[in-house]
């Protein structure tokens, strides 16, 4: 495998850019390829099997493009396939998890809150994750419905999406929860109003820096860092509708790029 090969990341839809963001940053030298899956998004409420068959689909286009590592830059995905993932493809793939431990770590009521997705908080890896990390503080969980769509329709400080946090999030803060985990990489792009609702008594825990670190410590493991000096550059696709994801990715990138049609069965 080439060095210089780019890092391919997916998502259901933009929220990923959360994560490309954070690695972007961590490794500016690398070139990344992006798919968001947004004819498909959401993911939360689909069966596991069909969130596995997408992200096999995913993985092997970016493998075509010649990706050299997968981030699977979503929860949902992570807890549904990357073990599949893991078995088929022999490159690095790494996943994102709710940040449960730091969160169990850091909190001083001793109850913390996560906000996820359906899929992902009954998932056997979400579970076991809070057992193992999280038994000696309360774990509230709360899943999102209709959250993700909202940021898919770039509807991040409207008065719909607000009402959806009052209403997820209100029933935390009765139980007492002092720190809430982003349990989808969506969310993430709406810190400014979880925090408007929550206030700022409430640590917010968002994992995409750790998993750009993350990234990084498993390129330079496999002697697979990119050795160019020069500023690394995107490409993006979608298997939705270009021209509303194109303005999606432009705002949440924050600048003009182009996006291109995913071509499913063409490899190449
Ligand atoms: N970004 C995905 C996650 O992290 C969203 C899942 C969905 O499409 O529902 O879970």
């Amino acid at each position: 495998m080439n060095k210089n090969n780019p890092i391919g990341i997916f998502d259901s839809g933009v929220g990923g850019l959360s994560v490309a963001n954070c690695i972007r940053t961590e490794l500016p030298h690398e070139d990344l390829l992006y798919v968001a899956d947004s004819a498909y998004a959401p993911y939360g409420n689909q069966t596991q099997t069909f969130i596995e068959q997408r992200s096999i689909i995913l993985t092997e286009y970016l493998l075509a493009q010649r990706a050299k590592a997968i981030v699977v830059a979503c929860n949902t995905a992570t807890v549904s396939a990357i073990k599949t993932l893991r078995k088929m493809f022999t490159i690095p793939i790494i996943g994102v998890e709710p940040g449960v431990k730091p969160a169990a770590l850091s909190s001083k009521s001793g109850v913390i809150g996560i906000l996820a997705t359906e899929q992902t908080l009954k998932s056997y890896s979400f579970n076991f994750l809070a057992e193992r990390f999280a038994s000696d503080v309360k774990v509230e969980v709360q899943a999102c419905s209709g959250l993700v769509e909202q940021i898919e329709k770039m509807d991040l400080e409207g008065d719909k999406t607000f009402a959806l946090l009052q209403r997820y999030l209100q029933p935390l803060l009765d139980k007492n929860v002092d720190t809430l985990v982003l349990g989808c990489t969506h969310y993430a792009f709406l810190l400014p109003m979880i925090q408007k609702v929550v206030g700022d008594e409430i640590d917010i825990i968002n994992t995409g820096a750790a998993v750009a670190r993350e990234t990084a410590r498993r390129l330079e493991t496999a002697s697979l860092l990119n050795t160019n000096n020069r500023q690394g550059i995107e490409t993006f696709w979608t298997s939705g509708d270009v021209t509303s994801v194109t303005k999606a990715i432009s705002q949440l990138w924050g600048s003009t790029v182009k996006v291109s049609l995913m071509q499913e069965g063409q490899r190449n």
